[in-house]
């Protein structure tokens, strides 16, 4: 029994020991940890960059002295090209960026150092987002399961895309990859002779502005037309069902969803 508790004591004392001279010799080696305590404390996820040391990122000007002088310290290069210096810069780019990408504010998602949240986020996803994006609209009666599941990352890339929205695909194709049963349209009305509501290719007419025009048949007559200087968009899943949360079953974008476009 002795033994147990002796042997015991002695791989507590290694262990704590070794634990120290990891620290003392981080702190040793590496002066910036003397002061800047936080980062000698490990989180579940390190930036790789942090072993090639702090001086990759920051810079103390000549003559400077840090902290009396607290402007002393820089950053090597201005964001985002600091980040783009390890990171290729074309990964960031697309016909539709996103605004904090444009304004170089990588920080605002990621801490430049460490974390405990995946991929050194700030906060994991969903809550990451919501520090900009209104969560009320995510969380509204009905949510998209996808949300709950596996966040915002299937169908958004959160720093650039070629498509709209940060989307990986179209619209439309997004959404099919996972509803194959809904692709062609069948599912919204059965109309007679085989024909299907169109779910793509055709504009949607809630996204139209109507305005008085005289009719071309009879010039004395106003009838209304689609505004020319409105050109509208494209019918797609999201003018019935809105991707994130609804009010109304089935993630209806309006209660009564045919009168949205059909005047009956
Ligand atoms: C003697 C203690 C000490 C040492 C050593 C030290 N710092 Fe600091 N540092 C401070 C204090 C105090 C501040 C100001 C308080 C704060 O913002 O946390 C500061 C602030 C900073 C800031 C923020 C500056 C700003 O503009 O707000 C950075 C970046 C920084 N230190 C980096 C470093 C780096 C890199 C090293 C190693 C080269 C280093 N520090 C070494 C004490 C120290
Ligand atoms: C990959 C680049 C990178 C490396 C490596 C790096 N930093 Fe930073 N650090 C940054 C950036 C970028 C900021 C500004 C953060 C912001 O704007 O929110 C920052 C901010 C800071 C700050 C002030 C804000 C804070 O988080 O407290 C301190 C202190 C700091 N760094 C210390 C260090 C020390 C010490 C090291 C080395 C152990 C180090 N950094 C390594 C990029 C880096
Ligand atoms: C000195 C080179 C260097 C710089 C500068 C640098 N990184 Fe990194 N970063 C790396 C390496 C190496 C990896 C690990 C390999 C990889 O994923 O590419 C990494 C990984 C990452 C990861 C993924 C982390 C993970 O756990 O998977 C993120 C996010 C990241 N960096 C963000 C940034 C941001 C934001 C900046 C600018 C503040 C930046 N990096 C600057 C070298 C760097
Ligand atoms: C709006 C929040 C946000 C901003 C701003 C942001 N990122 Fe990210 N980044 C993320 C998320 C979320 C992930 C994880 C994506 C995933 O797991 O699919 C990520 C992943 C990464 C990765 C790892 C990629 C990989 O394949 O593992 C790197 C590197 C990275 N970001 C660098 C940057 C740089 C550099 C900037 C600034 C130009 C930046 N990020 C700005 C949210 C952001
Ligand atoms: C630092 C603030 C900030 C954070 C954090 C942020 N966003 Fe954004 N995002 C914006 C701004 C600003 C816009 C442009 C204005 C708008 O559409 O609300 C935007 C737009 C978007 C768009 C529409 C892009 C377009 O051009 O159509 C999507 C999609 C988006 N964000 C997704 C995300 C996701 C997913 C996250 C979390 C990983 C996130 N955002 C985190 C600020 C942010
Ligand atoms: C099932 C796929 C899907 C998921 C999951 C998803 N989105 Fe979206 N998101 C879309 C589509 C599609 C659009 C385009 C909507 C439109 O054009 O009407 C969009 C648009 C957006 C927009 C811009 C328009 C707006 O409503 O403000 C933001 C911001 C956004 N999403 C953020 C997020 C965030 C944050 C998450 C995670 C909480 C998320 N999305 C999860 C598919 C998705
Ligand atoms: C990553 C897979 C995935 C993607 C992408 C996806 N969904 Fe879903 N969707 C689901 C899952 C899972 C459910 C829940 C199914 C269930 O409860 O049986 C769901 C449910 C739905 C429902 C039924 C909601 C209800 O309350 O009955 C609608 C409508 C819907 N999705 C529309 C869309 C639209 C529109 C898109 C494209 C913007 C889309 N989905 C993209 C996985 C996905
Ligand atoms: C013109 C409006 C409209 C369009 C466009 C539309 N839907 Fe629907 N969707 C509906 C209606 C109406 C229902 C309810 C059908 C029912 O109750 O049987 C529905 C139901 C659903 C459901 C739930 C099915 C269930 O079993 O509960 C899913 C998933 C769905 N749609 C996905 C999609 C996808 C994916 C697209 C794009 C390819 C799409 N919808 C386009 C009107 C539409
Ligand atoms: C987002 C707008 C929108 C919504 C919502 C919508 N439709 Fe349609 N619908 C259209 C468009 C666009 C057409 C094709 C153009 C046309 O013929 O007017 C169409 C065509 C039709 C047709 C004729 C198809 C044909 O080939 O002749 C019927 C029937 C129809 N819709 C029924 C419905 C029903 C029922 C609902 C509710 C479940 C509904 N629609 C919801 C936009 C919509």
């Amino acid at each position: 029994m002795k033994t147990y508790i002796f042997l015991f004591f002695l791989i507590f004392f290694l262990v704590i020991s070794g634990y120290q001279n990891i620290l003392n010799a981080s702190a040793e080696e590496n002066p910036c940890l003397k002061c800047h305590v936080k980062l000698q404390q490990p989180a579940k996820h390190i930036h790789a960059a942090l072993k090639t040391g702090c001086e990759v990122c920051h810079t103390k000007e000549e003559g400077k002295n840090h902290p009396d002088d607290k402007k002393s310290i820089k950053l090597t290069q201005n964001m985002p090209n600091l980040c783009y210096s390890c990171h290729e810069a074309s990964k960031f780019k697309g016909t539709v960026v996103h605004a904090p990408i444009m304004g170089g504010m990588c920080t605002s998602c990621h801490d430049p150092h460490q974390s405990d949240n995946p991929k050194i986020l700030k906060e994991p996803i969903p809550e990451v987002c919501y520090t900009c994006h209104d969560k009320a609209k995510f969380t509204r009666k009905y949510v998209h399961k996808v949300i709950n599941v596996i966040g915002c990352g299937t169908c958004h890339n959160p720093h650039a895309s070629n498509n709209p929205a940060l989307l990986p695909s179209s619209k439309t194709e997004i959404c099919i990859s996972c509803h194959k049963s809904q692709a062609s349209g069948t599912h919204v009305v059965s109309i007679p002779g085989k024909r299907f509501h169109p779910i793509k290719g055709v504009k949607d007419p809630s996204t139209l502005k109507w305005i008085q025009a005289p009719d071309p048949k009879n010039p004395k007559r106003m009838i209304e037309i689609p505004d020319p200087n409105v050109p509208g968009e494209e019918l797609t899943c999201v003018s019935c069902h809105d991707p994130h949360s609804s009010d109304y079953q089935k993630l209806f974008t309006a209660q009564r969803i045919c009168l949205k476009c059909h005047k009956y």
